[in-house]
């Protein structure tokens, strides 16, 4: 018996939806929590499996933690051991976190190599390069990075490319840290500013978070802090998919449009229509896609995370469309998939070449990540007829109760187990 999502697609959604707090911030915050020397609350967290399994990983290290209603209560005072434990470390790509918390708290870290979706070589180089200059001496033995400093102390860390985990990690790190450290060349993306305002919060002080120079001045002690996590830019982003995919009418609601603006406007040269509030982003579907080209950038780019959900819309588009993911060489796994349901799909190197065809077709599917996931969502509420999608469990890693959200706004689609 395996949980499966049963979708009978071709019904435009139409009505408001609300974006839940964001999945890649709130494994950043979370994390962070222990950093401080007292209680810490974070609000509007996603109840998601990420978030489930990260609150596993704090009590294992000793931190007390309660988690309900979207609020985690944490006490990282009891914290008694810098050893990560490996089987959950590998269930997610954000348990290595806990490298710059652990570093920052002990002096000591010893964290397995992350897990987390397979879509392609997730190195850990810069990683340890900006850990390194922080003092840090780092070996990787049988799986485990043991890490060991005497006294953080601030640095100035050029990464080679703007690494989101790279650049949390040694944020965090670095807010315990003796002295400013400036990293060069950081992620600009919504997760980071969101830490960013966290650390702020406990008493660092971090400067230039949402561009791509990030100072960071470490404190000896950080205080506890009361936060609430940034709406989830890649949920509302899946929405805005799902209104011009089923040519319905949404609205989404507790979302910065702001962050959105590379997927407003290529849902634009689409033809689709886009209307921005301060909070809120009104898009509606008006029939097939014009082909578009899109790719895949760092923010404020057009996001990796919305490539696939995206090549689905454009499978009908009236023309040929090209996708260039740039950022992972083996985001394509949701293209075989997506053939089986009638699109016609060239995938040539990093490029997918997208030729639209009309509509697409109900067939068993499954989800081969988290985003090819609410691809495959994307598709059976397009397609004619019935999609089964199995592997569920990717999708309740990063999207809060979508079914529900997806019943409200009129979609043919239940959880079954078969
Ligand atoms: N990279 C390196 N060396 C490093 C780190 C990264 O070469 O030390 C490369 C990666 O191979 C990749 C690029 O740099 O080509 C960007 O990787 P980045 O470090 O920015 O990704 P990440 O921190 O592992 C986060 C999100 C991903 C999202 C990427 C890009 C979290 C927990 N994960 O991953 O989210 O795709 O940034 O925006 O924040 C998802 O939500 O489905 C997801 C995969």
């Amino acid at each position: 018996m395996e949980e499966k999502i049963v979708i009978h697609g071709g019904k435009p959604l139409v009505g408001t939806v609300t974006v839940s707090g964001g999945k890649n911030p709130a494994v950043a915050v979370i994390p962070a929590t222990l950093l401080a020397d007292d209680v810490c609350v974070i609000e509007n967290l996603p109840d998601i499996n990420d978030v489930h399994v990260l609150c596993e990983m704090m009590e294992y290290l000793g931190a007390k933690v309660k988690f309900e209603n979207n609020t985690l209560w944490v006490d990282p005072r009891p914290l008694h051991t810098w050893r990560a434990p490996t089987e959950l470390v590998r269930k997610m790509r954000a348990s290595n976190y806990l490298m710059g918390v652990l570093l920052g708290r002990f002096g000591k870290a010893e964290v397995a190599i992350p897990g987390g979706c397979d879509i392609g070589a997730r190195p850990m180089d810069q990683h340890i390069k900006g850990l390194n200059a922080l003092g840090v001496e780092i070996e990787l033995k049988q799986g485990i990075y043991r890490c060991r400093v005497d006294k953080l102390r601030g640095a100035e860390i050029y990464l080679d490319m703007p690494s989101v985990g790279a650049t949390v990690n040694i944020m965090l790190a670095a807010a315990r840290a003796e002295g400013t450290t400036i990293i060069s060349n950081a992620a600009r993306e919504p997760h980071v500013v969101d830490l960013a305002n966290f650390l702020s919060a406990m008493g660092a002080r971090v400067k230039g978070a949402g561009t791509d120079v990030i100072r960071v001045q470490g404190r000896p002690t950080l205080r506890g802090a009361r936060y609430s996590i940034l709406p989830d830019q890649i949920e509302t982003g899946t929405w805005m998919c799902i209104a011009a995919a089923t040519q319905g009418d949404i609205t989404i609601q507790n979302c910065v449009p702001f962050h959105m603006e590379s997927v407003s406007a290529k849902l634009t040269e689409m033809g689709m229509e886009v209307e921005e509030g301060d909070d809120f982003l009104r898009v509606r579907g008006t029939g097939r896609p014009r082909p578009v080209h899109i790719k895949t950038q760092p923010y404020p780019g057009f996001p990796t995370d919305l490539q696939q959900p995206f090549t689905v819309l454009l499978s009908t588009c009236t023309g040929t469309s090209t996708v260039l993911e740039t950022i992972y060489e083996a985001r394509y796994g949701h293209v075989d998939h997506l053939r089986r349901m009638g699109a016609n799909i060239r995938v040539e190197d990093r490029v997918a070449i997208i030729t639209g065809v009309p509509e697409l077709w109900g067939v068993p599917v499954a989800a081969t990540d988290l985003r090819a996931g609410a691809a495959m969502i994307v598709a059976g509420l397009m397609a004619d007829g019935t999609t089964t999608i199995s592997n569920v469990k990717y999708i309740d890693r990063g999207y809060e109760h979508i079914v529900d959200k997806l019943l409200e706004l009129g979609a043919d689609i239940q959880r079954v187990y078969e």
